[in-house]
């Protein structure tokens, strides 16, 4: 049972071998609970909670292919409790993500997406206003979380000049010598850099790491990304801090409750880029994180151990 869209060569490569069942698009956490039952393995993406209750329910399910990389929507503590498989790919998106962080620091600080409603309004004078931006060459850039992706995207920013911070409970002592990036602690990164990158899972830790003490503790001016998690940061100090200016401007793939509300602030905010998780869709990510899912299940289905297993 599949709970959002995948690439077709995923869902392919099961039909070989099994009957698949694709929820309808807007499927919700109730509709996987009334096809509990018909499950044997389940590919899930993020937008559906994978529940005790649904584990609890699904008599059949044997394992649970997280396609993409964090699993904090899965109960792993009910699947291991059922003694149900969760495995993750890990490896199928991380330079898909990294690209997309990249590309949304360099918007935000160049006001791309204001540019390109403005040019389109008639309104060719801002380029002499409100659409001059900043520049990343020279600047202090903090990576909170160096793992997978937080390495790529460090790996991807040496080559703008820039100062590299990181904060990670893990010294990567390897990484500061090949990038020259340095360990620092969370408060001293908030206080020195310019701009500040979120790539860590989210956890009973990490959930409002950012919030407004934190903020108080930034440089005024500060750019902030977050292609991880939207929890990681607490929303309403953000906006917030967007509004009295301390926060110069915030790149959000992520949302604390996603899709924002309707009337969420951050959307008529204007010094905000917001793009709809879509941190991992590229479609070669997308094709790489399906068929690792489908690869994995039925490895399960013939008895083997598929590979990246997650425990609570
Ligand atoms: C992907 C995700 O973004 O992999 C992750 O942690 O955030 C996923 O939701 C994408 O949806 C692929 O499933």
């Amino acid at each position: 049972m599949i709970t959002e869209p995948i690439h077709p060569d995923g869902i392919e490569l099961l039909k070989r071998e099994c009957d698949v069942i694709e929820l309808p698009p807007g499927a919700d956490e109730t509709t996987l609970l009334v096809h509990a039952d018909e499950a044997e393995a389940l590919i899930t993406r993020g937008s559906i909670k994978v529940t005790r209750e649904f584990i609890e329910k699904a008599h059949q399910l044997k394992d649970v292919a997280v396609h993409g990389v964090g699993t904090d929507h899965v109960d792993l503590q009910a699947a291991a409790d059922y003694g149900i498989l969760v495995f993750n790919t890990p490896t199928a998106l991380t330079e898909t993500v990294a690209e997309l962080t990249v590309a949304l620091l360099l918007a935000l600080m160049r006001r791309v997406v204001s540019a390109d409603r403005a040019l389109r309004a008639g309104e060719w004078g801002r380029k002499y206003s409100d659409l001059i931006g900043s520049e990343l060459m020279g600047k202090t850039v903090g990576i909170v979380g160096l793992g997978r992706i937080g390495t790529a995207v460090a790996r991807r920013l040496k080559g703008f000049d820039v100062n590299l911070l990181y904060y990670d409970v893990i010294k990567r002592r390897e990484l500061e010598e090949e990038l020259g990036i340095r360990r620092i602690d969370l408060d001293d990164l908030l206080s020195t850099s310019d701009v500040i990158t979120f790539h860590t899972p989210l956890t009973a830790e990490t959930h409002h790491l950012i919030s407004h003490r934190e903020f108080s503790r930034m440089k005024k001016g500060i750019y902030l990304v977050n292609t991880a998690r939207g929890r990681i940061i607490d929303e309403e100090a953000l906006i917030e801090a967007i509004r009295s200016g301390k926060v110069a401007g915030a790149a959000l793939d992520v949302f604390e409750e996603e899709p924002p509300r309707a009337d969420n602030p951050l959307l008529s905010l204007e010094n905000v880029v917001l793009t709809p998780h879509i941190g991992a869709s590229s479609r070669e990510a997308m094709r790489r994180m399906a068929i690792q899912s489908a690869e994995g299940i039925l490895k399960v289905f013939r008895g083997e151990t598929p590979p990246n297993i997650v425990k609570p």
